[in-house]
């Protein structure tokens, strides 16, 4: 994970790279660190923690530093302590190294340059890149071969940034794996693992491609592809940008302020998209691709975490509008499964942030496959956005809270619309739920004004330690996410299930202290869920029900409820995670947890 910016220009190097470095925080958040450069000499500075801690540390300094890189890191290799925490250089303290991956084979180099007498002061993988190239450039006086003969060293996953004394005026840049991007603005640089860091800087970019190695000076950019050996046009693109919200207004914390956005989200994933009085759907992002469309057999959505969770709801959306068969596999194992995969399949990947390694790995391995691939992402002119054959864009706006709320809410949205899209029928249940997502935003404003009455509930369980989470049908996926939202945010042991497996085994679990939240919202499937609601009460597990409003029936059963407003089935899980989201939260809260920035995790997962 971990997120580099660099600076190189006229003006206040520092300024900038904190400023990205605040944006790319997502990515990583147990320390940061800086190095700068000019005329009147080094600045390194490294700090355990936040940003603003490094910011608070930088502020004795009076010097501008027109040459500059950060980093904001999360653990991989070695505890968060100031020797760990980027940049790494070498014993004289003349290059300087930032870098967001894995160096799978940093072991290897370490014993070498060992032999060769380099002494190590961390526990990273990272170190080992300053000392060799230091180490080549012994050999070879030339820093820009250096470089390139350590870039051509390394194996695993990099996006890696370079500054030296031996060469101020340089910034060297390489990619394999985990992205970059460099702006543009007049005679400045601006360079990050993802455009929102630099967008207020310029919006003029240009994005590294896998084995892309640049050098960035005063003179422009020039950068060469190592796979083909030759030189790239160094073409910039101006990106689309919309100015975002990204203030809290008055919310304590992102995740409740994007709670809220969630009625706006669904709108503006709507927006344009649906037809209700025609009841029909249209997909600019899918024009292109339509025809091959047709004559799919099969889709497999790949996606991580709650990114999946969506894909499992749009498993059933997909199977039950469009009647294709779907199925929804996790991007770190489908990337290693040897499966038929044939040229009617399409793979759709499901992603906020576009930029997960393991969807990406798993988007790469089809590649040869030839089947259409498709994405699912928020983050605009992401890595996956742009290697994907077509897609349709969430619009959620940035996702600032590490626990994805209204993106998990708008990638639902977008794949029902998609399993609309995809239907060939235009029958009755296409156009009941197209009437029915037009709905949504109000219907989720009813959820947030009731946010009260949800945190009564979560005040009242917030000390137990475990919890299960039961579902059936489209609220399965339900119980799964909020289950991980519960254990994400709050660190509260939980555990989503399908109600109909509590039988043959987790029933095992329930006493008087092992609390469950049933799913028991009006569908197909209800009584069979209050079957299962029995079945815990008669081993005296407490019960807290959602149920669909003017139900009484549920209430009477459970401990507590929370109610959701009446909608088709097929489109609860929107509203039900609405409700277990802000449960979560709650619970997260009145423990004193840190919402936005839970322990141990970043927001967007670059490493496998
Ligand atoms: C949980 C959460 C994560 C992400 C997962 C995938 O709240 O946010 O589980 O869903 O890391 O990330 P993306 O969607 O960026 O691929």
């Amino acid at each position: 994970m971990c997120g580099i910016v660099g600076y190189l220009g006229k003006k206040d190097g520092i300024k900038s790279v904190l400023l990205g470095l605040k944006e790319l925080e997502y990515r990583g958040y147990d320390s940061a660190g800086i190095a700068a450069i000019d005329i009147e000499g080094i600045l390194i500075d490294k700090k355990v923690g936040r940003v603003s801690k490094l910011e608070k540390s930088l502020k004795k300094s009076s010097n501008k530093y027109s040459l500059a890189i950060g980093h904001t890191r999360w653990a991989t290799h070695g505890k968060p302590t100031e020797a760990n925490a980027h940049p790494h250089f070498n014993t004289s303290k003349n290059i300087f190294v930032v870098h967001n991956g894995i160096i799978e084979n940093y072991q290897e180099i370490k014993d070498l340059l060992i032999k060769n007498g380099y002494k190590f002061e961390s526990e990273t993988d990272t170190e080992v890149v300053p000392h060799l190239i230091d180490y080549y450039y012994n050999k070879t006086n030339n820093l820009e071969k250096a470089f390139e003969l350590t870039i051509k060293d390394l194996q695993g996953a990099y996006a890696i940034e370079m500054i030296s004394t031996l060469s101020p005026r340089n910034i060297y840049i390489a990619r394999l794996g985990s992205p970059l991007v460099i702006g543009n603005k007049n005679k400045e640089y601006f360079i990050a693992s993802d455009p929102t860091a630099i967008i207020e800087q310029t919006n003029k970019v240009r994005f590294l491609e896998d084995y892309d190695i640049a050098i960035v000076s005063d003179k422009g950019l020039k950068v060469k592809n190592l796979r083909s050996n030759k030189d790239s046009k160094s073409n910039f693109e101006l990106l689309e940008y919309v100015s975002e919200e990204s203030s809290l207004g008055k919310f304590p914390n992102f995740m409740l302020k994007e709670i809220h956005d969630i009625p706006k989200t669904i709108e503006t994933a709507l927006k344009g998209r649906i037809n209700v009085s025609k009841g029909t759907v249209k997909l600019g992002g899918l024009d292109s691709v339509i025809k091959q469309l047709e004559h799919i057999d099969r889709i497999i959505i790949i996606a991580c975490g709650t990114s999946y969770y969506a894909g499992l709801v749009g498993e059933y959306l997909i199977e039950e509008i469009a009647g294709i068969p779907t199925e929804v596999q996790l991007a770190s194992e489908f990337k290693y499964r040897n499966e038929p995969i044939s040229r009617s399949t399409v793979v759709i990947a499901v992603s906020q942030s576009g930029e997960t390694a393991d969807t990406i790995a798993a988007l790469k391995k089809v590649e040869e496959y030839g089947v259409l691939r498709l994405g699912v992402v928020n983050s605009i002119g992401s890595s996956i956005a742009r290697m994907t054959d077509a897609g349709v864009y969430c619009h959620a706006g940035a996702e600032k809270a590490v626990a994805s709320t209204k993106a998990f809410v708008a990638q639902t949205t977008v794949l029902a619309l998609i399993a609309l899209r995809l239907s060939k029928s235009k029958g009755l249940l296409n156009k009941k739920v197209i009437k029915e997502l037009d709905k949504l935003p109000k219907l989720v404003e009813e959820i947030l004004d009731s946010s009260d009455k949800i945190k009564t509930v979560a005040n009242k369980y917030k000390n137990n330690k475990d919890f299960l989470y039961i579902g059936r049908g489209y609220n399965y996926p339900s119980a799964l996410e909020g289950a991980l939202k519960l254990k994400e945010i709050s660190y509260i042991h939980a555990e989503g299930y399908a109600a109909g497996e509590m039988k043959h085994g987790p029933l095992a679990l329930i006493d008087e202290s092992f609390p469950t939240m049933a799913i028991a919202t009006d569908s197909r499937l209800l009584d069979k869920v209050k079957s299962n609601i029995e079945e815990i009460k008669a081993r005296k597990g407490p019960i807290i029900t959602i149920s669909t409003k003017g139900n009484r029936n549920i209430s009477k059963l459970s401990d507590d409820n929370i109610f959701i407003p009446s909608t088709i089935e097929q489109l609860q899980p929107i509203l039900v995670c609405v409700s277990l989201h802000l449960f979560s939260y709650y619970v997260a809260e009145g423990l004193g947890r840190d919402v936005d920035k839970p322990r141990n995790l970043a927001k967007s997962v670059t490493v496998e």
